[in-house]
């Protein structure tokens, strides 16, 4: 008789309090119309909990290089030192312009992966994305015209078309995008920022989001496809050049600017963590809130290879985190 397996520890468990730190510090600069000062609280919150964690962690998606980033920079060791050794991907906040103007839809995001197995993306700073939960995973090709993804995805779904509701970042170079899913009849919801909620709201029900289309960070690609990994759904990407120097640093980086990157290129391993913590209310996460005494935050919290997708709703009580951490 097989032994039965000992469920073995889940990170995510512990980096959702990271987010849910990020979130809680960041919030207090909602609609402030400064983020600068809403990323930093969001970083500086991260990381102080991060130092707690029994990791040997190394930065690979960060704030950027060192110099311009004192913390949380790509490279940073964070984590205890002692326990497993992992790639970290951070975006304290992802949607900063959101924060700062009030807006819907920004998130407090951390993902870990067994160390070495994150795309680092080094000088490639954009890339044409489509994402889609489970049941568009094998069905959907970047390679192919949109409107082809559009007809092969409602069938996998049961849909018309015209039921579907396409995700795409609201920016001028997606014109001929949005014209394109126009004609082919589908809905769209353009938003201003965040196509990392945007991106793994395609797998998660509740949100109404069928698919993500368009440009995006590349780095926050990498943090999305460890989502989409726990998730059961699919990210494909192509780096996206913005002019001839562009092109010229990916290819100095060692990094083909024309292959067509798939989740397991993006997160080569299974053992990977994602936690979100929502800042503002969005498709996907509902945002901080705050009652007499307690802050409240959800959060999502996955892992990998056991696919177990958390909705967490916490209770914070104001006065007792300023006791235990002034
Ligand atoms: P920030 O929070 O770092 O500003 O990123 C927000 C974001 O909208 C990402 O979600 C997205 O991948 C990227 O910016 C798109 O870049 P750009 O704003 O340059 O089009």
């Amino acid at each position: 008789m097989t032994q039965p397996v000992v469920p073995d520890r889940n990170l995510a468990l512990e980096l959702v309090r990271t987010t849910e730190a990020a979130a809680m510090a960041s919030s207090r600069w909602m609609g402030r119309g400064d983020k600068i000062s809403a990323d930093q609280a969001a970083v500086d919150a991260m990381r102080s909990v991060l130092a707690g964690v029994d990791m040997q962690g190394t930065v690979v998606i960060g704030e950027g290089e060192k110099d311009e980033a004192p913390m949380l920079y790509n490279g940073e060791s964070v984590g205890t030192g002692s326990g497993p050794a992992a790639d970290i991907a951070v975006d304290p906040i992802d949607g900063t312009t959101l924060t700062a103007n009030g807006l819907s839809g920004a998130i407090a995001v951390i993902a870990a992966a067994e160390a070495g197995s994150m795309f680092d993306p080094g000088p490639a700073v954009y890339m044409e994305k489509i994402a889609v939960g489970p049941s568009g995973a094998g069905i959907v090709d970047i390679r192919l015209p949109v409107e082809k993804n559009l007809r092969a995805l409602a069938k996998a779904k049961d849909q018309a078309v015209a039921d579907l509701n396409v995700m795409v970042l609201n920016r001028p170079r997606h014109e001929e995008l949005v014209a394109r899913v126009r004609k082919a009849g589908a809905r769209i919801t353009l938003i201003p920022d965040g196509d990392v909620a945007g991106a793994i709201a395609t797998a998660w029900p509740e949100s109404g989001v069928d698919i993500l289309l368009g440009i995006g960070g590349t780095p926050e690609g990498v943090i999305t496809a460890a989502a989409l990994k726990c998730m059961g759904g699919d990210l494909q990407g192509r780096l996206w050049m913005r002019n001839d120097e562009d092109r010229a640093a990916v290819l100095e980086a060692g990094i083909d600017p024309d292959k067509i990157i798939g989740l397991n290129d993006l997160v080569a391993s299974d053992d990977c963590f994602f936690a979100a913590t929502g800042i503002s209310s969005g498709s996907l996460l509902r945002g901080v809130r705050y009652s007499s005494g307690r802050i409240e935050t959800q959060s999502l919290v996955m892992r990998g290879r056991s696919g177990t997708v958390r909705l967490i709703n916490g209770t914070h009580r104001a006065t007792k985190l300023k006791d235990l951490y002034g």
